[in-house]
């Protein structure tokens, strides 16, 4: 009989690096100010909140199946087939499901060298090969994709705006990007940060999934729609696309809470143009700040600033330096930036402490 030795998961899991969320409280009492997860600093709708409290009437009731009266919603706003959307627990389990359905061991799935981490561990987990395509100046390299894509390539995943660089590829740039790709491949477009973005020459996707049968966006509640803890996104896929992704996603994957308060927040318009031109201010407000005190900023298309430090001032004593004045940006060394903090627009309060504090730590021992 062989040796007793327990369940072993599938070859390749335990190599996977588990994704470590950024700190989100600090030891000891009182305040801090969090401006790790690129979170909204206005919160959420008023409404939406009202919504999910009402939905608390009906817990004893399974959710719709398919979330559909949000998927009419998003339609409505976005003039969607609705057919063609699928919502999940949040972008990442569409992330997920795209893999589950479509990559497995032999296949080759590529992303640029400082793309959203969670693509890594989507492919890692269905047992498909990741691939890193080189980038060009912070920024997602059309070309060095098209390059690594081999007869063994299923599945480009690219974020538009990138997190944690928050630069962006221009619509030119991403139909450039698709024209290159064969047709069996496919190129996921992750527009978490899509309503953030002020500029002329960007589209989050919608174009290119309604004439293309190879493109998929997939989108979220958890960023301007201040809906994070909800686990909210969506994706607006080709039809055969969204046929698949629900004959594996589970038949309740959005909660009734979820669900409402989306339709909500969706409703609220005001709201959310209230946290873009929040963002859009203050977004180049602190790059100027923080170039101004040394320190060298990545141009931003989101809701945060990737900000590198000298090396005689290093991001990690930075992030100490924060932390004992309780405030938090977001180490991104397994992005590739050992000597860069990604700091979040917060409220002007917020955004005031961690320029001070930066201002100060930038200041001492000079
Ligand atoms: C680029 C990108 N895609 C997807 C997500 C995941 O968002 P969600 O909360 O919808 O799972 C994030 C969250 O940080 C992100 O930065």
């Amino acid at each position: 009989m062989a040796a007793k030795r327990g369940p072993t998961p599938r070859p390749g899991i335990l190599d996977i690096a588990p994704y470590v969320p950024g700190t989100s409280a600090l030891p000891g009492a009182g305040k801090v100010v969090k401006l790790s997860s690129n979170e909204t600093p206005l919160g959420p709708s008023p409404k939406a909140v009202e919504a999910y409290l009402a939905e608390a009437a009906h817990l004893s009731r399974y959710p719709d199946g398919s979330a559909a009266p949000l998927r009419e919603a998003l339609a409505d706003r976005y003039g969607l087939d609705v057919a063609r959307i699928v919502c999940g627990a949040g972008s990442d389990e569409l992330l997920n499901l795209l893999a589950a359905a479509y990559l497995g061991p032999g296949d080759e799935a590529i992303y640029s060298e400082h793309g959203f981490l969670v693509y890594k561990i989507a492919i890692l987990a269905h047992g498909a090969t990741p691939v890193v395509a080189p980038e060009t100046d912070l920024t997602a390299d059309v070309d060095a994709i098209l390059a690594r894509v081999s007869d063994a390539t299923r599945m480009v995943f690219l974020a538009n705006p990138n997190n944690p660089t928050g630069t962006y590829l221009p619509f030119d740039e991403i139909k450039r990007l698709h024209a290159g790709l064969p047709d069996d491949v496919i190129l996921v477009l992750d527009a978490a940060y899509a309503e953030y973005v002020r500029a002329n020459d960007y589209e989050a996707g919608i174009e290119l999934v309604a004439t293309t049968q190879n493109t998929v966006m997939t989108r979220t509640f958890s960023k301007i729609y201040g809906l994070a803890a909800l686990r909210l996104g969506w994706a607006y896929c080709p039809a055969p696309i969204a046929d698949a992704l629900n004959r594996i996603r589970g038949p309740f994957n959005v909660t009734g809470p979820s669900i409402a308060a989306g339709i909500a927040a969706l409703n609220d318009q005001p709201h959310m143009q209230e946290a873009v031109a929040h963002n859009t201010a203050w977004l180049g407000t602190m790059a100027e700040a923080l170039t101004g005190i040394g320190l060298a900023v990545t141009p931003s298309a989101a809701n945060f600033l990737l900000v590198h430090f000298p090396q005689s001032k290093s991001a990690q004593e930075a992030d100490k330096f924060l932390h004992e004045r309780r405030i938090i940006l977001r180490r991104v060394g397994e992005y590739g930036f050992p000597d860069a903090l990604r700091m979040t627009i917060g409220t002007e309060k917020e955004n005031q402490a961690a320029l001070e504090a930066l201002t100060a730590f930038m200041g001492a021992g000079q």
